[in-house]
Parts: structure tokens; C-alpha cells; sequence
């Protein structure tokens, strides 16, 4: 019968028998998948698993430090690395979303394996690969796979010449998740909402600027608090902002503004292949909107993407 605690019991005990002595890097990423295969890593081998975190300046508000404390308490061993300049550095003045995700992809891999390799006698790439990616990574060569390209840890291990070890390729989510909290996982980390690799660079439309990023840091911060705080985060499977390339025009007591829109999106789905946009109540989003025009600078418009998935996908990019 499977349970997590002796799928715990039993992957431990086999990654002791895969790995001996050998050492191992992981690339975490703040959400549920990696911290789960981190956590079993470290009952696993202790020390002898590195975990690396990476600030792409595209994070949410106090992500990195958030993401980076929790994970230090959890005992993990973990570098964090901020590589903010560079990649907006290189996203400078690129607008379209593939090549976006193609700069991040790119990015991504030479900061991981330039890190990496500070590591004396790595052996293995360990990944928090479950078994939906495993299904989704072979439609990846098919028609579907020109929509978006999705961005996670894809070239690493061609690249970096390790062995890979996925100690959940046989799992889904609410098995990682239930794995998770056997291993004491805080709740926070284990229900967090997805985030996509290339974070809030596909939230905002056309070039990426840092007055941008911060702008859409601060919308997407009061929008998910707010729901937070409204006990309505559980009830979403996703949610966020975007930044639109337009300007719309305001009036702020008797002056004519001319400032940027910004859409709140939240979805509902169980794997993000469909999606339904959430009816959240009016009061609420009334109250977020006021918000966010009040306190953000430079945003005099807040609209609600009404659309689901397919049509529309749930990023904007
Ligand atoms: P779309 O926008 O295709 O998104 O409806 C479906 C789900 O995938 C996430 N997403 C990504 N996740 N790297 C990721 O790790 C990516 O490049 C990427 N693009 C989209 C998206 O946030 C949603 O959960």
C-alpha cells in the first residue's frame, strides 16, 4: 500500500543506495516539486546535497529572501545567487515572449552550471521531476510544443555532463504534496500557487525595464495578500498581474493622468492544461483595485481577465 511515510522510508533508503558518498546539486525554485525532492535529499545524504537558488530579478516581492530563509530553516543547504543585473541585463530591449523565454532558458543554465561547478566533485543533477512533466515532456516534440516553450531546468543536464536523479518522476502533485507534509514542509510551501520559471517577465507586456518589474512587484503583492487575507488563495489554483503596453487616461482630483493598465488574472484548473478564469467576488476586487491605484504608482486602471484556457492561456506571454 502506498503511503508517504513508506514512500519516504523506501526512496530514502534508495537514494542512499544510488548516491553513496557521491555529491549532488539542485536547482530549487521556491515551489512545491523542488522543495519536496530537496527535503528527501537531505534526509537522504545530509550534506552532501547543494541546493541553489537563483534570483533572476523576475521573482515576486521578497520572494528570494522569503524562499531563501524558509529554506535555511528547513536545514537545507543552500546558496542563493543573485544574478538580477544579468538577466534583465540581457533582456534588455526584447519584447517578443519566445525569445524572452529563450534569453531566461539560456541565462538560467549558465549561472546554475557556473555555480555548479564551485562545487567540488558534483556527480549528479537532481530534479523535482514528477510524472505529469515526465507525460508533458513527450508531447514537448509534438504540435503543442510551438505554443510556448516552456522553461524549467531543460538543457542542465546535457549541458553539465551529471547524472540525473528525480527522486518523484513516479508521483503527482497531491502525492508530492502529501510526501511533503510527512517531512513537515511548512503549508506555505506546499500550497503555493504556480510560478512560471520565467516568472514576471511574461506578465509584462513588451520590453522589460527594472521600474517595471518593481511596478508589477508591488501590484501582484497587494493582489495576492489580498487574497490571502480574504481566505481565497486555497480557492485558486493560480493567480497574478499583468502589465499591459498601454497607457489609459485618469483624472487624480483636478489633474488629467495618462498612466499604465494593469489585469488581474486567477484561475482554476488541476494542471494548467485548462483553465477556468475564477469568479471572485466583486467586493473584493473592488477593494484590490482601489488599492493597488492607490498605493502603485504609476497604474491608473485595474481590468479582471474574464477568459479561460484554452481560448486564452493563463499567462499573458
Ligand atoms: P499557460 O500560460 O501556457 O501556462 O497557460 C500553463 C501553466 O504553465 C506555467 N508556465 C510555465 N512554467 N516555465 C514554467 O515553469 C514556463 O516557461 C512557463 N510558462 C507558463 C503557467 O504559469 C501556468 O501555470
Amino acid at each position: 500500500d502506498w503511503t508517504p511515510a513508506s514512500f519516504v522510508e523506501e526512496t530514502v533508503q534508495a537514494l542512499q543506495d544510488q548516491l553513496g558518498d557521491d555529491r549532488v546539486v539542485l536547482g530549487l525554485s521556491g515551489g512545491v516539486d523542488s522543495s519536496v525532492a530537496a527535503m528527501l535529499l537531505h534526509k537522504a545524504i545530509g550534506k552532501n546535497l547543494t541546493c541553489i537558488f537563483v534570483d533572476n530579478g523576475l521573482l515576486r516581492k521578497y520572494e528570494y529572501e522569503n524562499v531563501l530563509d524558509s529554506y535555511k530553516h528547513m536545514g537545507l543547504n543552500v546558496i542563493g545567487v543573485d544574478a538580477k543585473d544579468l538577466f534583465l541585463g540581457q533582456l534588455n530591449g526584447v519584447s517578443e515572449p519566445e525569445q524572452k523565454r529563450k534569453i531566461i532558458g539560456r541565462v538560467f543554465i549558465e549561472v546554475f552550471d557556473a555555480e555548479a561547478k564551485k562545487i567540488t566533485g558534483v556527480k549528479w543533477l537532481a530534479q523535482g521531476t514528477i510524472y505529469p512533466d515526465v507525460i508533458e515532456s513527450v508531447s514537448v516534440n509534438g504540435p503543442s510544443a510551438t505554443i510556448k516553450s516552456h522553461h524549467n531546468v531543460g538543457g542542465l543536464p546535457e549541458k553539465m555532463n551529471l547524472k540525473v536523479v528525480e527522486p518523484l518522476k513516479l508521483l503527482f502533485k497531491d502525492e508530492v504534496r502529501r510526501v511533503g507534509n510527512e517531512m513537515k514542509i511548512s503549508p506555505t510551501i506546499l500550497g503555493r500557487h504556480p510560478f512560471p520559471g520565467p516568472g514576471l517577465s511574461i506578465r509584462i507586456l513588451g520590453e522589460i525595464t527594472p521600474e517595471k518589474v518593481a511596478l508589477l512587484q508591488d501590484v501582484d503583492h497587494i493582489f495576492i495578500e489580498g487574497l490571502r487575507s480574504h481566505n481565497l488563495y486555497d480557492q485558486v489554483w493560480q493567480a497574478g498581474a499583468m502589465l499591459l503596453p498601454v497607457q489609459s487616461v485618469g483624472v487624480m482630483g483636478d489633474e488629467r493622468t495618462y498612466e499604465s493598465v494593469v489585469a488581474l488574472r486567477a484561475v482554476a484548473s488541476t494542471d494548467g492544461m485548462t483553465a477556468d478564469w475564477v469568479h471572485l467576488p466583486y467586493e473584493f476586487l473592488g477593494r484590490i483595485s482601489n488599492e493597488i491605484i492607490n498605493r502603485v504608482k504609476g497604474v491608473n486602471r485595474v481590468v479582471y481577465d474574464i477568459s479561460s484556457k484554452p481560448p486564452a492561456t493563463i499567462e499573458w506571454e
